[in-house]
């Protein structure tokens, strides 16, 4: 794709955002309370010849017409319209499935006919927090390499799993994503290799909606064990040849020592003759 064409694409998304279908974006938790403004200032006289609709995607949420409220099933003791403040809307919990385009509509009866005078859309996303990730070690491919696994599961929307080292990409192995049919949350896992030979410090994150986890993984390279004990081999082989030389050395001096003073023994000899004149004195 030219740079042209992309340029062409981004200021379209751009546009798309900007030109919202809504006046309002709220984003929220699963099971947090939201509150959607509707915004219609009234008098209290008012209130008698108004009809409110809150409705989301075209299907009916709530109705407020001539001071009588009326709750459709899906939203039955999970929501409060406020009156005092411009007809807003709350809803407690959230549910995944809230997730939509709200509208307020507001009529009012002009000379016998109700006719629209107030129309406010807001979009709702509700998101489901992922897990902290957990990160296991699995079994080594091969010598000098690690493989660890990512995995975390309960959110909303898709995720995207990234591994980083360093603030750098690592590309994982077999990272997969998976929903389930019925409660629409996500699963997601990957794989990673890396070389033991080596401190790491691992990031796995996952970016979701507006939000994202993640969870630090470090190796620390194992102590050498092998050039230890060669070393270690290397001081009592020295140790013992500096013994040998010693006790050779000292063996040879005391052999000599031994013969020469033999040797000067006899040369000093006195002989029993002058020791027994000694003795005579
Ligand atoms: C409603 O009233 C408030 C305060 O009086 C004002 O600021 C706001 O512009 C009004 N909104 C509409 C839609 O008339
Ligand atoms: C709402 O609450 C009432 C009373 O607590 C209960 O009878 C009713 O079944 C609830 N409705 C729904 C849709 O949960
Ligand atoms: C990745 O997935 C493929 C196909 O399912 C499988 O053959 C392979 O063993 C997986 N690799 C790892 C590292 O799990
Ligand atoms: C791991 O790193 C060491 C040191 O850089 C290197 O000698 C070795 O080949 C690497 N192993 C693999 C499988 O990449
Ligand atoms: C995880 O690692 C990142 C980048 O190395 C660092 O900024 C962050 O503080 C670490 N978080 C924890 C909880 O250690
Ligand atoms: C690896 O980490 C350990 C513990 O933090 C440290 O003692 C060692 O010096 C590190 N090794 C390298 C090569 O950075």
């Amino acid at each position: 794709m030219s740079t042209h064409s992309s340029t062409v694409l981004l200021v379209f998304f751009v546009c798309l955002f900007v030109l919202c279908v809504c006046d309002f974006q709220v984003s929220k938790s699963v099971k947090e309370k939201v509150s959607l403004p509707c915004g219609y200032n009234f008098s209290i006289e008012e209130l008698e010849i108004l009809r409110i609709y809150w409705q989301k995607d075209n299907e009916m949420v709530l109705s407020f017409i001539s001071g009588e409220r009326e709750v459709w099933p899906k939203y039955k003791n999970r929501t409060l319209l406020d009156i005092t403040d411009n007809f807003r809307l709350m809803i407690l919990p959230l549910f995944l499935s809230d997730r939509g385009l709200y509208t307020c509509v507001v009529q009012k009866k002009e000379k016998g006919s109700y006719v629209l005078k107030h129309l406010t859309s807001v979009a709702l996303f509700v998101r489901a927090d992922f897990l902290v990730p957990n990160i296991i070690q699995l079994e080594e491919p091969s010598a000098d390499i690690k493989r660890i696994m990512c995995l975390t599961s309960g959110g909303f929307p898709k995720p995207r799993l990234t591994w980083l080292e360093d603030g750098k990409e690592l590309s994982g192995i077999n990272t997969t994503i998976s929903q389930d049919p019925e409660t629409e949350l996500y699963t997601v896992s990957s794989k990673l290799d890396f070389n033991m030979t080596h401190n790491h410090s691992i990031v796995c994150h996952i970016a979701y909606g507006d939000s994202q986890v993640s969870k630090n993984f470090t190796w620390e390279k194992p102590p050498e064990a092998p050039p230890d004990r060669n070393h270690f081999v290397t001081i009592i082989i020295i140790s013992t040849l500096v013994v040998l030389s010693a006790i050779f050395i000292a063996h040879r001096c005391f052999t000599r020592r031994k013969k020469a003073s033999r040797r000067g023994n006899n040369g000093i000899y006195l002989g029993p003759a002058e020791a027994s004149t000694g003795q005579n004195v």
